[in-house]
């Protein structure tokens, strides 16, 4: 471990302040975001220490090759896109992917969102040009509000607080729909939704549906009490976000009283980002003394020697399902960059999942000035990660994606063949452009062929 990186027995939930952090808001009022993390230190923790233990199970058995994580939601929550329809319809998306790679590749899928927490954004420039006028950068609507304007843009410190009550609510309605029959196996039809069933994907889809069908109609015919089942009837699903706004993380990080042990209680996993990944720097620190699961993105600019010192301070243990790595090269890079940095992490003996972000690096600008990605070269990252995969035999432990589940025109390409133009008629991401149902449907089958091939 560097020697400026504090040993974690010196960690509290408050010791990142003493190290540099990056991408923090400058809050003009000092006072009032006192008060605001001051209240969110008296809010109920919003998941459980168990469940954050149980997700770390899981990912152990991705990091032994025995399970596939698909981690999956918007680039950003929005205070303004907050109904029960929206988390619905992205639910229902991630549940077919899940159904798809399950059955297409017979492997158990982990699924965790980028939702009820996703509310920060890391900027590469503080400030932002808008009609000859130097604004600040939107950071996420638990920072700032997305607008235009200087007023628009300053940072608040009452969104803190509104984004743990929505992250509540949503949490609170996942918790519901999971547990509570609508993910149950019997309604895998009703999870395609009506723009998605009658595309090429969407018939695919109904083909597994229905052979799904008729393996529950059989195991009853069979004598199985279904209704009894179940693991037939209900998802473990877990929640996701960037630890970036420290103090929201620290408000929230809470004292286990069955071990002992410190949780961020904001969500099951909590990742670092790529800008965010100093060895010396604040977030890392962070991170290093939670007992929950944790990850980090890994871009290009990443060197074997890098990324084993991180590792050392996520996963100082070498614990299975500890210390996921988020790969997000771009889709050139992939396939060359990865196998130095899997054999070094590998010969380093930390047993990481390794899992592919196909979007990030692969962003551009349209001649329109729309932020897209092209959904060829979201596919063409992830099979240049299966190759990386197989020539260091490294199980290719899963995908991050970014996506919703409206029919939203951010991304080119796709069976719908969204060209530059169509970015226009449906544009509503407040950060990053996000996969369409379509787009997310066609990703998982891909994906399945992949895990299939191997
Ligand atoms: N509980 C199992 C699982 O999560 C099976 C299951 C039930 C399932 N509902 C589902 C799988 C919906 C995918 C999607 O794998
Ligand atoms: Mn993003």
């Amino acid at each position: 471990m560097p020697d400026t990186v504090k040993p974690v027995n010196d960690w509290t939930p408050t010791s990142w302040r003493g190290l540099p952090a990056e991408q923090q808001p400058e809050w003009p009022d000092e006072h009032a975001l006192e008060q605001s993390l001051k209240a969110l230190s008296t809010l109920p923790p919003l998941v459980f220490a168990g469940e954050a233990r149980a997700l770390r199970k899981s990912l152990a058995e991705v990091a032994a090759g025995q399970a596939f994580l698909l981690q999956a939601g918007d680039c950003a929550e929005s205070f303004y896109d907050f109904t029960a329809d929206s988390i619905r319809d992205k639910l229902k998306v991630i549940l077919q992917m899940a159904v798809v790679l399950t059955y297409g590749a017979g492997t158990p899928v982990v699924k965790v969102g980028r939702i009820a927490g996703q509310f920060a954004k890391p900027r590469t420039t503080p400030y932002e040009d808008v009609a000859g006028e130097q604004i600040p950068a939107f950071r996420g609507h638990m920072v700032n509000d997305d607008a235009p304007t200087l007023d628009a843009r300053r940072p608040d410190p009452a969104r803190l607080i509104a984004a743990y009550h929505q992250s509540a609510s949503t949490l609170n309605l996942l918790r519901a729909f999971t547990k509570g029959g609508f993910a149950d196996l019997s309604q895998v039809h009703m999870w395609n939704q009506q723009f998605v069933a009658s595309s090429r994907e969407g018939e695919r889809y109904e083909a597994i549906a229905a052979e799904i069908d008729r393996a529950l109609r059989f195991m009853t015919a069979c004598g199985i009490d279904l209704g009894s089942e179940e693991s037939l009837r209900q998802v473990d699903f877990y929640t996701s976000h960037e630890a970036l706004v420290l103090g929201y993380e620290e408000a929230l990080t809470r004292r286990d009283s069955i071990t002992g042990g410190w949780y961020d209680t904001s969500a099951h996993l909590l990742w670092c980002g790529e800008r965010t990944r100093q060895l010396d720097g604040a977030h890392l620190h962070f991170l290093s003394g939670l007992n929950n699961p944790v990850a980090a993105k890994v871009g290009p600019g990443a060197t074997p020697e890098d990324l084993v010192a991180l590792c050392d301070i996520l996963d100082p243990a070498r614990e299975p399902g500890r210390l996921t790595l988020i790969s997000r090269m771009g889709s050139q890079r992939a396939e060359h960059l990865l196998p130095p940095l899997q054999r070094a992490v590998r010969d380093s003996g930390h047993p990481v999942v390794w899992t592919c972000d196909p979007m990030h690096g692969n962003t551009f600008v349209s001649e329109g000035g729309r932020k897209t990605r092209h959904f060829d070269d979201v596919l063409s990252e992830i099979s240049g990660f299966f190759t990386a995969c197989r020539a260091t035999g490294t199980w290719p432990g899963g995908v991050h994606v970014e996506l919703t589940g409206d029919s939203v025109t951010e991304c080119l390409g796709g069976a719908e063949e969204i060209v530059e133009d169509d970015l226009e008629l449906r544009y509503t991401t407040t950060c990053d452009p996000r996969l369409n149902g379509r787009q997310s449907l066609d990703l998982a089958f891909r994906v399945a062929e992949l895990l299939r091939a191997g």
